[in-house]
């Protein structure tokens, strides 16, 4: 059989049983753990497993001798991998410890052999990092029990090889399950993305007492549930709740960090049944309920429009279609149906009031409806009508390690009419690197002296301007942080004070560094969708390339204040009546309009006046009231000896489009 020797390095609770999966299902499994107790503790659970699968006609002997004939227990990794084909990593969900399993087994493994993660939340791409071939490196999200739970999440990072995210897809199939392809590697991918809400959401509960745990899982028994939600957090370890919301707060928003009584419960050791304690008394091996009347302050529905917010938001963003979330969580969560089944008997109306209550009732912007939803377009999404956008957030995740800038990470295009493109392509939304802001420098610098450009557009490559600063560049020191601040904001300068009409084209994201890049450009042509902030407080930052400083002498200090302290973002329309941008492109490509717009600039207004006047603008603002106006003056006087001012004056008189040569 192809693939047919298999390591899982980690023989815990999932390590276990998917071992026990591969091998019913025929293959060759080494079962690794650094533990001994571990691999005593595996080799019982697995053959008391295999002998309930025999006495429910499940197996036959033979069958369950054979299949624990093909198994290996081994407590030594480099014989272990040294022959798989492919290798499941199933150690506990850190990071740090996952990512050096992959470096000791992007070392060990043969060269063709997959490298697996059975990681429930953290980012494939991140773990890939710590390899040499992260195209060799995908998610194999299983569940538990894996003897019982069809599905498995298949998730390619940013880098894997689509030939092995088909293998993973077959060798799914191969073992009797239901593989889901994930499409972005998203923390969470699509069933702990949207469980996340969930737990936050009963984490708040407590938090702010809306009702006790007994009575709300007594409520939720009575709606059908097998058990109720903190039985459940009890059952699974609220350790593990607390841990995947901490990893939720620092991957994805801050805001999955507001509930502190599962953290605090994990701090006091009160983890629910694996130490006897948890929301319930967990000692006779079942969780002891009090007898409660069911609470009235939560309902069912509550649930439903969460969990078709995230889904809606996993459309939006590209992570599934609706279709595999709705598998993902029937085969995942157990469920009868899922979200998307939901949605199609609710009305947008009805689900978007019920989020903006609960945003409003726990001060929680993750609850608040996501876009299609506060569009009224939800049955778009749940109906596989929406396109997808980029995801925002990737700038906040950046994976680590040497990435590929796939070719010149800042484009310059000469166009016809005068106008220049400088186009930002990097991968992960356009976000700016060093190497980017020294390409644009240089090409500030290019441009200002030559006068054959009038107008320059500033873009990205894309359907996305720029989803701002690079952060994985800039977290080493202190030092080199503030270095990075200065580059930034001397190139910004630069821009600013460029002797040439600039015409910035905010699409999809401008956000922190990129709204910053933004506003050093003379005008903001802006779509209707895209979104505008500054994220930057909400990660521990402030704008540091001049942002804080250029907003507020843009808008005044109200706005100012407002953007850059709550971090909220603004689209295309809010940012047009508060002056931010200037002109909305309605429909069509932004690009287009754009490079239009700088053509007419670039044919109708004066060269010198162009530049005499961005001096004006820049310095004069700067001055005392006088000196700015000595300064006009002067400009004034240095205008009256060109050409242009002749040509300009001429042409209006004649009633004729002027030609100016830039003298
Ligand atoms: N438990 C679940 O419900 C569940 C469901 C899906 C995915 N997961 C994910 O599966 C992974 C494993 O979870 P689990 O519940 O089985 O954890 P677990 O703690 O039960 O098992 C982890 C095992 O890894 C072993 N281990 C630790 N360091 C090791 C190393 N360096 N080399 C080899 N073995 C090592 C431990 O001895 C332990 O036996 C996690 O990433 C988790 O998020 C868990």
């Amino acid at each position: 059989m192809e693939d047919a020797k298999v390591a899982v390095v980690g023989a815990g609770d999932m390590g276990h049983g998917i071992a026990e999966l591969f091998a019913v299902s025929g293959y060759e499994v080494t079962l690794m753990d650094k533990f001994p107790q571990a691999l005593e503790k595996a080799r019982g659970r697995v053959s008391a497993s295999l002998a309930r699968l025999v006495e429910r006609g499940r197996l036959t002997k033979e069958q369950a001798d054979a299949a624990f004939g093909r198994m290996r227990f081994s407590g030594d990794m480099k014989s272990s991998v040294a022959e798989a084909s492919l290798v499941v990593e199933a150690v506990p969900e850190s990071k740090d410890l996952k990512k050096a399993v992959f470096r000791e087994l992007d070392a060990l493994a043969p060269s063709e052999a997959v490298l697996a993660s059975n990681t429930s939340n953290i980012r494939i791409s991140d773990l890939a990092a710590a390899t040499s071939h992260p195209g060799r490196v995908v998610g194999m999200h299983f569940f538990n029990p894996p003897m019982v739970m069809k599905l498995v999440e298949v998730i390619p990072g940013e880098r894997t090889d689509p030939a092995v995210t088909k293998r993973a897809m077959e060798i799914s199939g191969k073992i009797g399950r239901t593989p889901v392809r994930v499409l972005r590697d998203t923390p969470g991918f699509i069933v702990n993305r949207i469980n996340a809400a969930d737990t936050l959401f009963f984490c708040l509960l407590l938090d702010k007492g809306v009702a006790s745990p007994p009575e709300i899982d007594t409520y939720a028994r009575g709606q059908g549930l097998p058990m109720g939600p903190y039985e459940l957090i009890d059952f699974v370890g609220v350790d593990i709740g607390a841990d995947s919301l901490a990893y939720f707060a620092s991957a994805l928003s801050p805001e999955y960090g507001k509930g502190v009584t599962f953290g605090r419960m994990a701090k006091e050791g009160r983890l629910g049944k694996k130490t006897g304690k948890g929301f319930y008394d967990w000692s006779s091996g079942r969780a002891d309920i009090p007898t409660v009347e069911p609470t009235d302050k939560v309902s069912i529905m509550d649930i439903f429009a969460l969990e078709i917010n995230e889904s809606v938001k996993l459309v939006e963003e590209g992570v599934a279609t609706p279709e595999d979330i709705e598998r993902g969580v029937v085969l995942g969560m157990n469920r009868p149906f899922g979200p998307i089944t939901v949605a199609k008997d609710l009305s947008n109306a009805e689900v978007k009031s019920k989020l903006e209550e609960l945003a409003a009732k726990f001060d929680c912007s993750i609850f608040a409806p996501t876009r299609a939803i506060a569009e009224g377009r939800m049955r778009d999404a749940v109906e596989g009508r929406l396109a997808p956008k980029p995801e925002p957030k990737a700038a906040n995740v950046q994976p680590e390690g040497p990435r590929e800038t796939g070719g010149d990470p800042v484009r310059l295009e000469r166009l016809p009419g005068g106008v220049a493109k400088v186009i930002i392509n990097r991968p992960r939304l356009n976000t700016l690197n060093a190497q980017v802001l020294d390409r644009l420098d240089a090409m500030v610098g290019e441009l200002s002296g030559d006068p054959s450009v009038r107008a320059v557009v500033v873009t990205g490559e894309g359907p996305v301007f720029c989803a701002g600063a690079d952060l994985s560049q800039f977290f080493s020191n202190s030092v080199a942080f503030m270095d990075f601040a200065r580059k930034g904001a001397k190139t910004m300068k630069k821009i600013a004070e460029m002797p040439k009409l600039t015409i910035a084209v905010l699409k999809g994201y401008a956000l922190g560094g990129g709204l910053e890049l933004a506003l050093s450009c003379d005008v903001r042509v802006a779509t209707e969708d895209v979104e505008i902030g500054f994220p930057e407080l909400s990660r521990g930052l402030v704008p540091a390339w001049s942002g804080s400083q250029r907003l507020a002498k843009l808008l005044g200090v109200s706005h100012a204040a407002f953007m850059i302290l709550t971090s909220e973002r603004i689209r295309g329309k809010r940012a047009y009546e508060i002056g931010l941008v200037n002109r909305v492109v309605e429909s069509g490509d932004p690009d287009e309009f754009a490079v239009k717009y700088a053509a007419g600039l670039a044919s109708s207004q004066a060269p010198v006046a162009v530049m005499l006047a961005k001096s004006l603008l820049n310095k004069g603002a700067e001055a005392a009231m006088d000196d700015g106006l000595e300064m006009e003056a002067m400009a004034a006087g240095i205008l009256f000896a060109t050409e242009d001012l002749k040509e300009g004056i001429s042409a209006f008189l004649g009633k004729r489009k002027p030609e100016f040569k830039g003298k």
